[in-house]
Order: structure tokens, then sequence, then C-alpha cells
């Protein structure tokens, strides 16, 4: 099997940073150079100038047991005192941290001398509950401030949070309690999506109720249940307590410690391609350094000024690293929204936007064609001129949405950040400086200065500019996985073994990079099709297909052929204005003559199913296994981590 994918697609679009904007930037182009004289010594300057140590570090980076790195490990810090007393301290407890918009239209700012109090209050509760340094707490809550709070109590005490997404089931929840071994769980009794109260202690009980009638109990000794409806909730006596009640009791003072640098921060479980979901684990003061360093340079926050918003659920990574921690550290004031996007009607982001003066806005392509879908006349009717700056991360944006969302949503000027990187990475390994980088749509473009990558063949060399070939990283970096929670060789043959030689990390993803050295992602490996012996990348495809004007949304995937080896096959979702004005008679077929002539005929799809919708997962990923499942005429695998279960049915019954 040869690595390389080929490529088809050429974007000659170029958006330089105005003026304007570029003067007041904090990433600049000598961080590239400063960072390719002494990469070390870059990221000791960068951990020195964004993070209070409580004892400093003499050693930056201690490679010498690979794949097991330590940054900065003899210095010792607080992670919650660096994201909330320091700010107090500093003068600036009076700015808002939080601006909480719920679902139903309730809202609260939080500032940072409340939030740092809470958070007090809580890692004392925490502590008279006997969680103590190292030990493991599950969150399962809906977005609202004291699930911050919960998260920076943890890092407070040195305890490890494992935040477990509200939209999980029971099961899911208790399989990631029982590998985490958690001690005790924080909940709420409900939060609000959808215009409903979803249920979460309820979900909790049944996570903890003795499953197989074999007495095998969890490890759980305590739940704490935060208060956020009205919602009726059973009650154990003993184990659970209300966190309102037990925080109003405890003490306001506590005193951060420092701990070691590479002190266990969170375990944070992502489902790989295959299997049982895997516990990733991050520390502490590289995770910090590389998560306020790439919110400061990258979504470009002027704490005193910006008001960011990033859209993500702390279910997820990202908000991990720019809900709580990066923005946090760098005393920045964020709106946090406990809903939908849709939910009472579908502008509430954009009155959202309006509301808060939002200036920079960090989304997920799956959003913007959503929103894309339903047409620009619904973001036109709010005020969005505030926006000066636009992030996109979770998936390749392809162009057109890319293009889309400068013009309705950033006024036309807005740059946007394209920004690639994982769960296990951390934080941002590639995307643009906003004030430096020409953009170019549909590219994450280039690696952030103190990060190395390299695109590759099989065997670990570099493929020349214009091909493609596999993403690795070749030197590790503050902000990447230090192991999975419990399995150290799994972290070792999963992430390492393939260029074991070489010591490169393998990021799971195709890359290519052009002739300007930008680098475009093509999607999971496991995704790529080879049709006739050309290896096509799913991205590529489906990024020609959303370039039609009819199409909102597309999926491909290979499958098996008697001819070609496997065919593409695709799945669009028509735009919903483009439904209004005209007749869907032809369209499939007119489709594949554009993938054609877009790409080449060797990209025209086989079939073409138009669908009302796609399968995807909770953070909105598509999960082309089943859609090969459909294509190949299979019944269809295991659906249980798709956001709507149902979807899958849907979309067989309109296939056939
Ligand atoms: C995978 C990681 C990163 C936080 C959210 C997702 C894909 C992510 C991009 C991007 C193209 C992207 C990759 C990656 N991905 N960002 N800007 N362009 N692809 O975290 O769930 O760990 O997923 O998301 O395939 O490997 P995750």
């Amino acid at each position: 099997m040869s690595s390389q994918i080929d490529h088809l697609l050429n974007e000659s679009r170029r958006f330089s940073p105005s003026p304007e904007f570029a003067a007041q930037a904090i990433g600049t182009a000598e961080l590239y150079d400063e960072a390719k004289a002494d990469r070390e010594a870059f990221w000791a300057r960068q951990a020195n100038e964004l993070i209070t140590w409580d004892k400093s570090f003499t050693e930056v980076l201690d490679w010498s047991n690979p794949p097991f790195a330590k940054w900065f490990a003899d210095g010792t810090l607080n992670v919650a005192y660096n994201c909330l007393d320091r700010h107090v301290e500093a003068g600036n407890g009076d700015r808002v941290a939080l601006l909480f918009e719920g679902e139903p239209g309730d809202s609260r700012a939080v500032t940072y001398a409340e939030l740092t109090d809470l958070v007090k209050r809580a890692a004392n509760v925490l502590e008279g509950l006997g969680v103590t340094k190292g030990d493991r707490v599950a969150l399962y809550l809906p977005m609202i401030p004291e699930a911050v709070a919960a998260m920076l109590a943890c890092a407070r005490i040195g305890a490890i949070h494992s935040v477990v997404f509200g939209g999980f089931s029971a099961d899911s929840l208790r399989s990631r309690l029982d590998d985490a071994g958690a001690k005790l769980v924080i909940t709420a009794d409900g939060g609000y999506r959808k215009g409903k109260v979803s249920a979460l202690k309820p979900a909790v009980d049944m996570a903890l109720a003795d499953r197989n009638g074999e007495g095998e109990q969890a490890t759980v000794e305590h739940v704490l249940v935060i208060r956020r409806g009205e919602n009726e909730v059973e009650w154990t006596e003993g184990r659970d307590l209300w966190w309102h009640e037990e925080v109003e009791a405890a003490s306001p003072d506590h005193t951060a410690q420092g701990f070691e640098a590479e002190t266990p921060l969170f375990v944070l479980y992502t489902s790989g391609t295959t299997g049982k979901p895997k516990g990733i684990l991050h520390t502490s003061g590289g995770y910090l350094t590389q998560a306020a360093f790439t919110n400061r340079v990258v979504h470009d926050i002027h704490p005193e000024t910006d008001v960011y918003w990033c859209t993500a659920d702390i279910g997820w990574i990202t908000g991990h690293s720019y809900v709580t921690y990066g923005p946090l550290a760098n005393g920045a004031t964020q709106v946090l929204y406990e809903g939908t996007p849709e939910t009472p009607h579908p502008g509430r982001w954009w009155e959202i936007v309006q509301k808060y003066g939002v200036t920079v806005l960090y989304t997920a392509p799956t959003a913007i064609r959503s929103f894309m879908k339903q047409g620009r006349q619904i973001p036109q009717e709010f005020d969005l001129s505030s926006i000066r700056l636009l992030g996109s991360v979770g998936e390749p944006i392809n162009p057109e949405a890319w293009v889309w969302y400068r013009d309705v949503i950033g006024g036309g000027h807005a740059p946007i950040v394209d920004t690639w990187w994982q769960t296990e990475t951390g934080a941002i390994m590639i995307s643009p400086l906003p004030g430096v980088t020409e953009l170019t749509p549909g590219s994450a473009q280039n690696p952030i200065p103190g990060i190395e990558v390299s695109i590759v063949d099989e065997k670990g060399e570099e493929v020349e500019d214009g091909n493609g070939g596999l993403l690795v990283v070749t030197s590790p970096w503050p902000s990447m996985l230090r192991g999975i929670w419990g399995d150290p060789d799994r972290y070792v043959d999963t992430y390492w073994r393939m260029f074991a030689d070489k010591g490169y990390y393998f990021a799971g993803d195709g890359a290519r990079k052009d002739e300007d050295g930008d680098i475009w992602l093509l999607g999971r490996v496991d995704d790529v099709m080879n049709v006739s012996g050309h290896r096509l990348s799913t991205a590529e495809i489906e990024s020609a297909l959303v370039g039609n004007e009819a199409v909102a949304e597309a999926a491909v995937v290979g499958a098996s052929d008697e001819t070609t080896g496997q065919a593409v096959v695709a799945f669009v979702i028509i735009k919903e204005n483009y439904l209004r004005a005209h007749k869907a008679d032809g369209l499939a077929q007119n489709l594949r003559l554009w993938v054609g002539e877009q790409i080449g005929p060797i990209a025209r799809p086989r079939d073409i199913y138009i669908v009302g919708e796609l399968p995807k997962t909770r953070s909105g990923k598509i999960m082309r296994r089943l859609l090969r499942d459909v294509a190949e005429g299979r019944e269809v695998g295991d659906t249980t981590t798709l956001a709507d279960t149902a979807v899958m049915s849907v979309i067989s019954k309109q296939v056939k």
C-alpha cells in the first residue's frame, strides 16, 4: 500500500491581514524565527511569561525516555491559581470571566473575584470529602459556570478531573468511571438542551447502580449535585450531597499549593476508531503553557478588550483548552452558552454575538455548514459588527464554507484561523497567525511557532511538496499527551510504533503540503479511498461537492467495486434555499459531473445519494464507517456513539 494520497483540488484565493489587524496583533512573525533559532528556549520564555511559577524550572524538556516526555519538570505551579487568584491579585478581580447565557434565556456575569471565591470554597468541599492529590473526579455537567469552577477546584488540589460529555449515556459514563477509578462524581440535576431539561442525575444513578446484580460496585464514594433547574432528583442518603449547600458552608479561604509541572491535570476519554475509549492523560505546566500561548497568539486575545466565545462543550478537549484553561490563564472575558444553536430560534448564536458584542468566535465547520444550509438571511438579522476574528476546529473547513464564514459572519473582513489539533495534542499545532499569515481558504497552513511537523511516506521519508502523505509531529511539544490512562503500551502502540525508528508521533491524518508550503488536511487515513490505484482523500471530494451552489453538506466514502477496487460514493444534503427555488430532478447526475469538472473524472462519484442528515458523533464528526456499510449494502454497524441514533435508519431508507 502506498501512503501517497493524490492531490486534485486547487485553491487560488488569498486573503492578507489588514494593516489595522496586523498592527494590533499579538502574534508576530518574529516568533517563528525565535522558535527556529532555539525551540526549547522559545518554550521556556513562553512558560516564564505566561505562567506564574511557584518554583521556577531549570530544565525545559526531558526526552530521555521517549515517548514519555517531561516539560519544565522541576518547576512547580498551581494551575487554578494561574487561572484565577493571580488576576485578582493583579487588581482585575472585577473583570468578568464568564458571561453565562442559559438556554432558557437566564444570564449571569461571573467576575474573576467571584469565580476565585467559588473555586476556593469548592476546593475545600472536595478536600472535606477526602479527595486528595492524584484522586480522580468525574464531571458530568451542563455548560454552566459551576462546570468550569469544578474543573478548577480539582486542579487547585491536584486531583485529576475527567469530564464526561453530558450527552453520553449511563453505560458510557459507567465504563469511564470504572476505567478512571473515580472517587467522586460532580453532576447537576439537569441542564437545558433543545428547549427541554436533559436529566443528568438519573443517568449518574443508573451508572452507579449494581448493574449486573453481581455486586460489581463503582469506585465512586460521593455524588455532588449542582442545582441548575428545579428538577426532581432521587437521593441516596450518605452518598449524594447538594453542591450549593456544601459550597455555602465551606470556608472561603484556600491557599493554592504548587505542584510539580508533570502533575496530572486531567484524563479525557476519546473514542478511537475502534475499541474501548482511550483516557488521554494531560499534565500541568506544559499543557497550560501551550494552551495559554495559542489562545493568545492564534485567537489574538487582548484580555482588556476582547469578548471571546468558543462554542465547544467542556466535554471535549476544545472546551478544556479554549474555554477553561487557555482563556482563564490569560485573564480573558468569555461567553459561556448552555444550549444548542437553534433553540429557541435558529438565530440564537447571532443574538448572543449581538448581545455581548463578541469579538472573537471559535467554532466548528459542522456548525458553519448547518448555518449555510439554513441561509444567510438568519445571521443577517443581527448586528455582528463586533466580530474581528474567527476560528475553526475539528474538521477540514472546505473553501466554500470558509468564504461564507468570512463574508456572512465576519463582515467580509475578519481573518479566519483554521486550527488543526487533537485531543492528544492538547492545544493548537497547525494554524495561521491572524496578523501575520496570508490566508488560504481550506488550509490550516503552517505549524505554529515552536511546533515541528512533517508529511511523510510509510517509511517516514518526507514526501515532495505537492504530494499527500501521513502527517507526523517530529519533536515533542509542551501540551502533548503523556499517556493513555492505565495503558502505557497502548500509548506507545497507537501513536509511536509506526515511526519508532524516527521518533515521530503519528496523528492518524493524511495531509499534503502545497508549493507555497501550506498544509492541507486530507482526513483520517482510515477513510482514504483507493480508486483504480489512486488514493483519494475524502476531504477533497467533499470540498468539491460543497463548492456547488446546491450542496450544504457532503460525506464521501469508498465502497468496494468490482472494476475499480473502490468507488466513490457520496451522500449530500441540499441547501434549503436551493430546494425552495429549484427542482431536485437530475441533481445527483449534475453533481457527479460537477465533481468530474472540479477535480477530474477519477474522483467522479459512482453514486450520489441525496439525504436529509448525515451520521455524526456527538462532537460533530461524520462517521464514515456507517455510510460505508450503507454504500456496500451491509447491515449498519454499531451506532451507539452517534448524536442521533435514528439517523442511520432514515438514511438507509432514503438510499433504498
Ligand atoms: C481530529 C482530532 C482538535 C479539537 C477538536 C477535535 C480532525 C481537527 C482539524 C482541522 C482538519 C481537523 C483531525 C484530527 N481535525 N481539526 N482544522 N482541519 N481536520 O479533537 O476529537 O481529538 O479530533 O480532528 O482528523 O486528527 P479530536
